[in-house]
């Protein structure tokens, strides 16, 4: 166990309660990360009590036993977000690498500005810096699951956050 369902549960009416003050008569476009960010994303929106829209984005990252930081888009969004203000939804940022590829491509379409929100911040395994405007939980370098993390499609489900055990 590193982070329970009632600290979970706390952060995020905290992250969306502050998204609504910032927020205020800009009805911000809410883009999460497939799969890892379906979860957080789901239980932040309902934190929020202005009007927002949600879309999606899958990327698919090339994997060896480390990734690589070849990341391509497999599923693109169905809104357009030129002169929107978007919200980039994340489960995890650990090196970077994908959310400043996501942060790049996002950039090219125009959007009025575009911030990064990630429930999870693995800061000492950084390789690229990135901005982090919403930041939940800062966590060692470990690999974490649960509440839509996974480690080869499992443990999504579980309703908090927990360290794989090795054996
Ligand atoms: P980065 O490109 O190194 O920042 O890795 C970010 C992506 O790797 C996230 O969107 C996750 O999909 C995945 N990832 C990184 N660390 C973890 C972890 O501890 N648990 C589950 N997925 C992770
Ligand atoms: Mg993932």
């Amino acid at each position: 166990m590193l982070i329970d369902e009632k600290a979970i549960r706390e952060k995020v009416q905290e992250i969306g309660r502050q998204i609504s003050i910032d927020y205020r008569n800009r009805k911000p476009v809410l883009i999460g990360v497939l799969k890892g960010a379906f979860v957080f994303l789901a239980d932040l929106l309902r934190e929020i009590d202005i009007p927002v829209e949600v879309d999606f984005l899958s990327i698919h990252s090339y994997e060896g036993t480390e990734s690589s930081g070849v990341v391509r888009i497999t599923h693109d969004l169905s809104l357009n977000i030129e002169n929107r203000d978007v919200l980039l939804i994340e489960d995890v940022i650990d090196t970077g690498r994908t959310v400043s590829y996501i942060i790049d491509n996002l950039g090219t379409r125009k959007p009025r500005s575009l911030v990064i929100c990630s429930l999870l911040n693995k800061a000492e395994r950084r390789l690229i810096e990135v901005p982090l405007t919403y930041s939940g939980f800062t966590i060692p370098g470990v690999f974490a699951v649960g509440y839509g993390l996974d480690c080869d499609n499992r443990y999504r489900n579980l309703k908090y956050i927990g360290v794989l055990d090795n054996e």
